[in-house]
């Protein structure tokens, strides 16, 4: 039996786990904690000697090396290998532990300089993230083997070594037993893919390293002295001390002596409980994990991100009111909780461990079927294998304060060897709660003291909150984020605050994965995998260059600090920090009238947490108004601004009054056309068609009246019933292959009123409607459409019209939502007001093409080449180079190639967005079901 495939050698020599540090020479240099700065630290990160083999067994050990790669790195990242995503299904038959016989294998191979010195003591080589087997070799002599990718692996050195150059040879196997539990959604990448260094160590060193820490205390009782610094760094009696949560993360600094090391471990006082409601408690104070699930992905990189990527990261969920985070699905790099612990959030550590392709197994998805002995998670020769990887996760981290639960994995089912890990665990620390979702899959034993569930829609997260399991509820995984989207965080943030043991949630999922080559993103079926996920790995709150998307402002605002309502024409404020007072911010106000500042000020306002208070601000209304009057709220600390409201104010709307309709106008038929003379312009309206096909030589074309937007991500399970996209008689309503039907269409007067419908190919007419156009003398022209939606047929995309201006007429103004894009339940991030924009700032570059750029609640839309769109019923607006079909069609964004015009949507309305790609189906008040249809605008020209 081969090494990578037998379950009795999960690793040979490798130490045992221990907390995560480094040794330093000096107490200073413990204390500033910066490694490289450690007599007895040597990072070996750098260009390494490299040969890969499509079969290990091709190895040639006397070939000299002729090619190199970066440590660390993915080697698929370096042309060896293609990149492969699959998400549920293995990428090789499920027949454990066997792995295919073709084992690709990358050895590494470098020279290490052992000093006089580190040759008098211990040398150790740690490395934090291999993928997935790894043989070290030193001097041509194997020292040990492991596996376990996102977990340290540590061997000692010294027999091996002598003083000068040793030769260090690393060979890493692509398939071990270890990558059946290693089968998250993600690319399947490998290599040594997290820092590799060398340690020196006393000859009576210590190893593992305690510090227990509560809401009173830090105990150390480990061999050596144990010193504690508070931030100021004088000793501390620890009489009264300043505790740690996430919004005011105070570190002490432990130094242990031992030998001539020192030893630093950052230490935060907290105590984390659950309360007789089911409320999670830190420091006996009730909080909400407003969360994102983290995975380290990186468009060039694979799994290998900097230090100064994580922290940058770190850094923008904080700016988003982000205070939780779920290591989904492996623990992070050690660096990534000292972060954590240091920026404050709560960490759900979660441990290697997945293993959903027993799902698929079998042809289709069978799911959980755990009663089955396949489940290797219920096999007794493989429990070992499933401690382990919780025993390295917990001895590594157990330090940290912002680890507040241990997870067990991820979608792995469940069995007694989950059951082995949870009571490891809670014997080892029972300071912190067991998190593990599958655990529901067999009604949440109480092993686990957290029930945690992915994607349920509000009515079962409310039954969750509402059972007599008095344990918290959280949503490991809600409100999937994949392309445009999500639209639906404010509702379930509007239930969580209204129940206790709801106690939030991780977001699905922080980044877009995806693999860049010429700034195009790849992904799953571009690179001939035997199995793949197409786009599945593209749902990322935040793009893969970690900008910003629409939905990642929904989400800091549903997650903000503060939220707000106007209660009887009083402003009330409650505060949703967990710690602290809102006093520490500015409120800046402004009453925002037709897009004009009015009136302003700022102040600070002494809100408690948990709190709300009647806020009285001091402003001047206008009387009336004619787009909109609102109070707009910002709350401001430093540069950065945590929260933002707005509230329409309800001033009187007067809108200007009607030109005359009869003096100057003459409505003139040839052929299929009605020509509209006025004073100085001409309309062109198509009787055949029933639409109109110019306003005064503003637009290029003919208008539409249509319903199809191009599928979103949260689409993908609607679109069937929606368009015609598969070639087969499966289809829906067939939206996407249009028909107007044109039954009359009467000129009377300076009217022209058109019936028809509409419908689509092969189907029954799914819109019967009366669209009437009144034409005035200074060149306006109204449109009234009113009908009726067929009674069975499906909720509808969007409904409106479209019209074509030539490519020049790119500017715009409009009063409505922005200035990102905004839908019906993604909007709560947007205020209403005057923005300018053009068609090509309008696209959002989602890895597949899809619908985007909407506003809504929009009062006024003014082309800048003077065509003007406005309601007093607020309609919703799109304007885009490219059209519906061309995004429908597209599935890289090169594959996009701008139209020979614009195309603006004047729209009734536009279904919401959801997160149904892997979430629940679209809330039903935000789909487009209304019957009876009513709508009207004016077209106006300069
Ligand atoms: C969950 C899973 C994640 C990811 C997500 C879909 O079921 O835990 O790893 O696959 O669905 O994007
Ligand atoms: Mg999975």
């Amino acid at each position: 039996m081969r090494e990578y495939e037998n379950l009795s050698t999960l690793h040979t020599n490798r130490e045992p786990a221990r907390t995560h540090y480094i040794p330093y020479d000096s107490f200073e240099k413990a204390v500033a904690g910066n490694p490289a700065d450690s007599a007895y630290y040597q990072l070996l990160n750098g260009v390494w000697d490299f040969a890969y083999y499509a079969r290990d067994i091709d190895e040639n050990e006397s070939a000299p090396f002729t090619e190199s790669i970066p440590v660390p790195s993915c080697w698929q990242c370096y042309g060896y290998e293609d990149p492969n995503y699959t998400n549920v299904n293995y990428p090789y038959p499920v027949d454990p532990p066997f792995v295919p016989d073709d084992n690709p294998m990358g050895v590494y191979h470098r020279n290490i300089t052992i000093s006089e010195s580190w040759a008098q003591r211990r040398t150790y080589i740690v490395f934090e993230g291999v993928s997935s087997h790894l043989s070290v070799f030193v001097n041509g002599t194997k020292v040990g083997t492991s596996m376990g990718s996102h977990l340290p692996a540590e061997f000692e050195l010294t027999p091996y070594l002598h003083q000068g150059e040793n030769d260090l040879t690393v060979k890493v196997r692509k398939w071990c037993l270890g990558s059946y539990l290693e089968d998250q959604d993600f690319f399947r990448f490998n290599g040594i893919f997290r820092d590799v260094y060398l340690l020196s160590r006393d000859q009576d060193r210590l190893w593992d390293i305690e510090i227990n820490a509560d809401d009173k205390n830090i105990v150390y009782t480990g061999e050596g002295t144990c010193t504690i610094l508070n931030q100021n760094g004088t000793e501390d009696d620890l009489s009264s001390p300043i505790l740690w949560n996430a919004e005011k993360p105070y570190l002490y600094t432990a130094i242990i002596h031992h030998g001539s090391e020192f030893i630093a471990q950052k230490i935060g006082l907290r105590k984390i409980s659950v309360s007789p409601l089911g409320e999670l408690l830190i420091n006996g104070v009730a909080v909400k994990l407003k969360g994102v699930n983290h995975h380290d992905t990186h468009p060039e990189h694979g799994y290998y991100e900097t230090n100064d990527e994580l922290l940058q990261e770190l850094k923008l969920m904080k700016s988003l009111n982000m205070n939780c985070i779920r290591t989904s699905h492996y623990p992070p790099t050690p660096y990534f909780l000292e972060m954590c612990d240091q920026l404050g959030f709560y960490v759900v550590d979660e441990t290697d461990i997945e293993t959903h392709g027993f799902c698929t197994r079998f042809p289709g998805y069978v799911g959980y079927d755990t009663e089955n002995m396949d489940w290797i998670c219920r096999r007794p020769e493989w429990q070992n294998a499933y401690v382990e990887r919780a025993v390295r996760m917990v001895e590594r981290d157990k330090n940290h304060p912002c680890v507040i639960f241990w997870s067990l994995g991820n979608e792995s089912g469940y069995g007694e060897n989950f059951a082995a890990m949870s009571q490891w665990i809670h014997n080892r620390d029972n300071s912190r709660l067991v998190h593990y979702e599958s655990a529901n899959t067999v009604g949440n034993p109480d092993t686990v003291d957290v029930v945690s569930y992915m994607y349920p829609d509000l009515s079962r997260t409310d039954g969750f909150a509402q059972s007599d399991d008095m344990r918290p509820v959280f949503l490991c995984e809600y409100s999937h984020a994949m392309g445009n989207g999500p639209g639906d965080l404010m509702d379930y943030w509007r239930l969580i605050y209204s129940r206790p043991k709801l106690i939030g949630g991780c977001i699905w999922e922080w980044a877009d994965h995806t693999v860049l080559r010429n700034g195009v993103g790849l992904y799953g079926g571009d690179f001939n995998e035997m199995t793949h996920d197409g786009n599945f790995c593209c749902d990322g709150l935040v793009f893969h260059d970690r900008s910003f998307k629409a939905g990642t402002l929904e989400a800091k605002h549903a997650y903000q600090p503060m939220w707000s309502k106007m209660e009887n024409g009083q402003l009330k404020i409650q505060n949703c920090y967990d710690f602290t007072n809102l006093n520490e911010f500015t409120l800046f106000w402004e009453i925002e009238t037709d897009g004009k500042i009015t009136d302003s000020g700022s102040l600070i306002v002494d809100i408690p947490p948990h709190t709300a208070k009647t806020v009285a601000l001091d402003y001047q209304l206008p009387e009336q108004c004619a787009l909109g009057c609102f109070l707009n709220l910002r709350l401001v600390k430093g540069e950065t601004e945590f929260a933002s409201d707005q509230h329409d104010l309800e001033i009187r709307r007067v809108s200007s009054p009607l030109c005359d309709s009869s003096n100057t106008l003459t409505l003139t038929q040839e052929a299929e056309y009605i020509l509209i003379h006025g004073n100085g312009f001409t309309h062109k309206f198509n009787t055949h068609y029933g639409l109109l096909e110019d306003v005064n030589g503003l637009t290029c074309g003919m208008t539409q009246l249509s319903v199809w937007r191009a599928p979103t991500d949260n689409d993908r399970r609607i679109k069937s019933q929606w368009g015609y996209l598969n070639n087969d008689n499966q289809s829906g309503e067939n939206f996407n292959r249009l028909f107007n039907k044109v039954y009359d269409c009467k000129l009377e007067g300076n009217s022209i009123t058109v019936t028809g419908s509409l419908a689509g190919v092969s189907r029954l007419p799914f819109f019967r409607y009366t669209c009437v156009y009144r034409f005035f003398d200074d060149g306006s022209i109204d449109v009234n459409l009113s009908g009726t939606v067929r009674e069975n047929c499906i909720w509808l995309p969007r409904l409106g019209f479209e019209f074509k201006l030539p490519k020049s007429a790119q500017h715009f103004s409009y009063f409505g939502m922005g200035p990102g894009e905004t839908y019906c339940d993604m909007h709560h991030y947007a205020n209403t007001g005057m923005y300018q924009s053009s068609a090509e700032v309008e696209y959002v570059p989602y890895i597949v093409p899809q619908e985007h750029g909407n506003h809504y609640d929009t009062r006024l839309l003014k082309m800048d080449n003077g065509l003007t769109f406005a309601s007093d019923t607020p309609f919703e607006i799109n304007v885009s180079e490219y059209t519906s079909e061309m995004l429908t069609e597209a599935m890289h964004t090169n594959e996009l190639v701008k139209a020979d015009y614009i195309t603006v949507r004047i729209d009734y309305k536009v279904s919401g967005i959801g997160s149904a790609s892997c979430g629940p189906e679209l809330i039903e008040t935000y789909r487009f079901s209304e019957k009876e249809i009513q709508y009207g605008f004016r077209i106006s020209i300069d």
